[in-house]
């Protein structure tokens, strides 16, 4: 094995400029000049209390990934820290649900979510839990730090509180009615039937529960971080220091700040947590937002215990947060404001590149629902498929907005883009070598137009792709690194070397060697995106130690090595994979369409003589068929026990007309008869209404003579 050649290409960021539309990448590319030593990227901690999937992947882990993987390439010093949140009521509530303890619960996701985000390829230095020993010191250090610092203030405020389990409620634990749309099982901070955001006093007839009883409401002291204090730092630090931060994450902030912050308590009554560490505090843990944030600091001291201030306190030093925007008020205000309040120099982010939400299917995802595609099914379904996941996310990531998964557009960017473009210029350009040179790179003779203008496009294709990831455009990023594939497919279509192997054996030598030098290009360029295709593409191409600096240059596989055999990087997704996919979801909707499902209000009363003016029987099927030119429609020829009646009856997709002869069914007798289809009917069969929408006859438990009065 030989190592690609390392000619840098020596670019300037500031080359970039010309091909940049956004000024925010114009700020960033002149705040880039004030040269960081290190990097320390965080990724928001997945609560324990459930798998990934591709919601939290999407908005957090891939785009974190791949800039990580990014600045590793450009030979920066990063480290990328994880973990799971172990805390809170989320992880209380499952663990009830399941009749296990809170521990089993983080026990059993904490090793679910390593695994899989390890098996996409997630490359964390670590990937650490909130219960671990190490972080409860950090938190209880941090908070009691604060303490003694008298940061805090001490606010008593009336709590929800359940007399028979004599223990304070997290406004979760509160049931009761929406006053907005009445649902009588809206929680304490929301309801889930009409999205409406609410307080435990917003609900009608609030219970607990765990108990059912009325929920009581009773004073309980909290500790409060006065976030006020720190407005006017924060709101300079952001809204001056900070423009070149995302549009939605800049302008979250800018709502907070201007409506003016409040303090925050940062304790809870609970018993599942990091204890507060102060005399007096029994039945009281941090709040799970205050200790998650601090799992960053402990997950960093994990991997570096001598060295991890280098990482939080050196000013040269740099801490980009990836998150979900539903996070952004806690890492950009709250976060911050516990560090300046800490003090001893701890450094504040100095990105937050959040991300919008991603739905499936025209859903939002819900972990509750069970309408989500979880990171470790999808590697159970899909082996060997995490680049096709990886890309899909990237090409398609809420950046800027929500956007939608849909197993259609996962299908196609495979087929079209990944088979059909990346794929593609590979297998022809390795398979062409193979063709004509045995598998040996052919050197490079003279260059002809041709060559040169892709050279170039292929150097305008990396300065843009390397300006997109400097200021965390992956989509875009993804996009121009897709451009280089492209660039091969249109270069092979217009040089045909297939052609000039019968008159110009020299030319198509210069072709194959670009053709490779394009693959290897790709190699580098992918890495961050799909880095199981990258390596796999390093191998055919025998090289090794890549290095971004290295992208655009066309004489990294030195002319005379020998490649490997051609071996497809992607193969096409069959529609019955996804038809299997689209059903799982389908079976979930109708499931969560039953749960969901409740009967009708009983209608209004009725005095018993209106009552048995309806004339009801039972009556046996003598004949059964299907209504000519009516879907929906069957004829029933009934034996009343007087003589035989016809009744016309909008069931035929739910049963055979064979199935129904000789049953019992149960009709009113006494309605006027009515012409449907041309066919007058008399009477009309009884049916129930499943909760899915389909229909069931009434019949009797036992036989009874027909014309039998059903009263
Ligand atoms: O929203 C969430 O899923 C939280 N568990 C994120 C915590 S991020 C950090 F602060 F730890
Ligand atoms: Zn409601």
């Amino acid at each position: 094995m030989w190592v690609f050649s390392s000619v840098s290409s020596n670019f300037a960021l500031r080359n970039t400029i010309k091909n940049i539309q956004n000024v925010n990448y114009l700020i960033f590319i002149i705040s880039m000049e004030k040269k960081f030593k290190r990097t320390l990227i965080t990724t928001a901690l997945p609560y324990a209390n459930g798998p990934v999937h591709i919601g939290h992947l999407a908005g957090v882990y891939v785009p974190a990934d791949i800039y990580a993987r990014y600045l590793r390439l450009r030979g920066e010093d990063v480290i990328m820290v994880g973990g799971s949140d172990e805390h809170g009521v989320p992880i209380t509530l499952r663990a009830r649900k399941e009749g296990i303890t809170p521990q089993e619960v983080v026990d059993r996701y904490h090793a679910i979510i390593k695994d899989s985000l390890e098996e996409l390829g997630v490359s964390f230095d670590v990937y650490s839990r909130t219960t671990s020993k190490l972080h409860h010191e950090t938190a209880s250090e941090f908070f009691r730090r604060l303490y003694d610092k008298g940061e805090f203030t001490v606010q008593t405020a009336l709590q929800p509180y359940d007399e028979k389990t004599q223990e304070f409620l997290a406004d979760r634990y509160v049931l009761g009615t929406c006053p907005r749309c009445h649902n009588e099982n809206a929680y304490g901070d929301q309801c889930e039937a009409c999205g409406s955001s609410l307080n435990v006093t917003d609900l009608i007839n609030p219970r607990s529960a765990l108990t059912g009883e009325p929920v009581k409401m009773r004073e309980t002291t909290h500790w409060y971080l006065p976030l006020d204090k720190w407005e006017e730092k924060l709101r300079h630090w952001i809204l001056d220091e900070h423009k070149e931060w995302k549009t939605n994450v800049y302008g979250q902030c800018k709502s907070w700040l201007d409506a003016g912050l409040q303090p925050r308590a940062v304790s809870r009554d609970l018993k599942w947590g990091v204890p507060v560490p102060v005399e007096g505090a029994e039945g009281k843990v941090l709040y799970v937002w205050f200790d998650a944030p601090i799992g960053y600091i402990s997950n960093t001291k994990e991997i570096l215990p001598d060295s991890w201030e280098r990482y939080w306190k050196d000013p040269e030093s740099r801490i980009v947060n990836f998150i979900g925007k539903d996070n952004i008020v806690f890492h950009c205000i709250v976060f911050p404001a516990m560090l300046m309040a800490y003090g001893d120099n701890f450094q504040l982010p100095d990105n937050v590149p959040a991300n919008e939400f991603l739905n499936l299917e025209g859903d939002k995802i819900s972990t509750s629902r069970n309408w989500a595609i979880w990171l470790h099914e999808y590697l159970k379904d899909f082996p060997g498929k995490q680049d096709v996941l990886r890309y899909v996310l990237t090409a398609n990531a809420p950046e800027t907005k929500d956007n939608d998964f849909t197993w259609a557009d996962f299908q196609a960017r495979n087929n079209n883009e990944l088979v059909a473009i990346l794929g593609n210029f590979v297998n022809r350009a390795v398979v062409l070598t193979h063709k004509y040179f045995n598998g040996v790179v052919p050197p490079c003779g003279e260059l002809q137009p041709v060559d040169t203008q892709l050279i170039a496009d292929l150097k305008t294709t990396r300065d843009a792709l390397t300006a997109a990831l400097d200021t965390f455009h992956f989509r875009e990023a993804l996009k121009q690194a897709m451009e280089i594939a492209r660039l091969g497919n249109k270069y092979l279509q217009e040089t045909e070397p297939w052609k000039l192997a019968k008159t110009d054996m020299e030319r198509v030598k210069t072709i194959l060697n670009i053709a490779i030098q394009l693959c290897a290009n790709l190699a580098i360029a992918f890495e961050p995106f799909t880095p199981f295709m990258s390596k796999k593409l390093l191998k055919i191409l025998n090289g090794k130690d890549i290095n971004w600096n290295m992208l655009g240059c066309m004489d990294l596989v030195p002319a005379n090595a020998t490649i490997g055999s051609p071996e497809l990087l992607f193969e096409k997704i069959e529609d019955d994979a996804i038809a299997a996919q689209l059903k799982r979801l389908a079976d979930i909707k109708k499931a969560n369409e039953m749960a969901a499902w409740k009967p009708a209000p009983q209608a209004e009363e009725v005095d018993f003589d209106t009552f048995t003016k309806s004339d009801l029987r039972v009556g046996t099927v003598i004949e059964c068929e299907k209504v000519p030119k009516a879907d929906k429609l069957l004829r029933f020829l009934i034996d009343d026990g007087m003589e035989k009646r016809t009744i016309v009856s909008g069931i035929a997709k739910y049963y055979k007309p064979e199935e129904l002869v000789g049953k019992q069914v149960c009709f009113i007798a006494n309605l006027p008869p009515r012409k449907l289809k041309g066919i007058v009917s008399q009477g009309m069969i009884l049916s129930a209404e499943n909760s899915d929408g389909s229909i069931v006859l009434l019949s009797p438990v036992g036989p009874v003579a027909p014309g039998s009065k059903i009263g």
